[in-house]
C-alpha cells in the first residue's frame, strides 16, 4: 500500500503545485482568518484538488486539512492524511515566490510518509519512515556544520506572535548573535525541507499546527536530523514549539534558545 501513498500523494502535491504557480502572479482574492492571518483562494482550489484526488484513491481515509478546520470524515479509519495546501500563504499573497504544498500520510497515528512540493524551484522533497528522505528523488542528508556561530539557521512567526512577542523576540535575538545569518522565509514546511537537504542547520518556530509539520519533521529524520520541543523533550504534532537541527547542532541551539 505505500507504494501506492506514495505516488498518489506526490502526483496530487505536483497538480496542487502546478495550480498555485499557475495562480501566483495573481490577482488574488485575500480573506482573513485573523489580523494577520489571509487566506486566498488558492489555498482553498488547492485544498479541493488535493482532498479529491486521494479520496478518490483511498476512499476510506481520514483527512486533516488546514481550510477545513475540522476533519472531513471522522471515520475509524487507520490512515489519515494532513494537508496545508498552502504554506507560505502571506508570500503568496505578496507575489513573494516561496510557498508550497505539504501532503503528510499517517497510519495508526504515525506519519509513514511526506511530501513537500516548491512548486517555483520544482522541488519535492519526500521521506518514507525508516527509507530515507529525498530531493527530485535524490537522497537529501542533513549538513556537518558543528559550531552555532557558523551556522545558518531559520524560523517563523506564528500569526499569534503579538501576543508573546517579547519571548519570541528575545528568542530571536539571541540566535541572530550566536549564529552566522538567520532567516525568516515564511513556509515552515520548506524550513524544515530545507533542514533536511543541509541548506539550514537549524531551525526553531512556536505554535505551528500539524499541518505545517507532519511531512516536513519526518524528512528531517529521514534525513537524519533531529527534532524536539524547545526544552529538549520529544516533540509530537501538537506540541506547541519546535527545533529541528543536523543533531550536531541541537544542544546549541536548545542553550540559545533559553530564555
Ligand atoms: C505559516 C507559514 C509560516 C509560519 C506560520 C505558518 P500558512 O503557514 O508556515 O512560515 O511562520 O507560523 O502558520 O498560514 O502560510 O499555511
Ligand atoms: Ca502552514
Ligand atoms: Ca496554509
Amino acid at each position: 500500500m505505500l507504494k501506492q501513498i506514495q505516488q498518489e500523494a506526490r502526483q496530487t502535491a505536483l497538480a496542487a503545485g502546478a495550480l498555485l504557480r499557475q495562480n501566483f502572479s495573481g490577482p488574488h482574492q485575500v480573506q482573513l482568518k485573523g489580523r494577520h492571518d489571509p487566506v486566498t483562494e488558492s489555498d482553498f482550489q488547492s485544498q479541493q484538488l488535493i482532498i479529491q484526488n486521494l479520496s478518490r484513491g483511498f476512499p476510506n481515509h481520514r483527512f486533516l486539512a488546514e481550510e477545513t478546520g475540522t476533519p472531513e470524515n471522522q471515520n475509524s479509519s487507520d490512515g489519515c492524511w494532513i494537508i496545508d495546501p498552502l504554506d507560505g500563504t502571506v508570500n503568496f499573497a505578496h507575489n513573494f515566490p516561496m510557498f508550497c504544498v505539504s501532503i503528510a500520510f499517517q497510519w495508526q497515528g504515525e506519519v509513514v510518509y511526506g511530501v513537500v512540493y516548491d512548486p517555483m524551484r520544482e522541488e519535492l522533497f519526500e521521506a518514507l519512515q525508516g527509507r530515507g528522505a529525498w530531493l527530485n528523488q535524490q537522497p537529501v542528508k542533513i549538513s556537518e556544520v558543528n559550531d552555532l556561530d557558523q551556522a545558518l539557521v531559520a524560523t517563523g512567526f506564528p500569526y499569534t506572535v503579538i501576543d508573546h512577542l517579547d519571548a519570541t523576540m528575545q528568542r530571536f535575538a539571541n540566535m541572530v548573535a550566536r549564529t552566522q545569518g538567520v532567516r525568516r522565509p515564511g513556509s515552515a514546511a520548506l524550513d524544515l525541507c530545507y533542514v533536511a537537504a543541509g541548506r539550514f542547520d537549524g531551525f526553531w518556530e512556536e505554535a505551528l499546527k500539524p499541518w505545517d509539520t507532519a511531512a516536513g519533521v519526518l524528512i528531517v529524520q529521514e534525513a537524519g536530523g533531529h527534532i524536539s520541543t524547545f526544552d529538549g523533550s520529544s516533540f509530537n504534532l501538537y506540541s506547541s514549539n519546535v527545533v529541528a537541527s543536523n543533531v550536531l547542532l541541537h544542544d546549541q541551539i536548545l542553550v540559545a534558545l533559553r530564555i
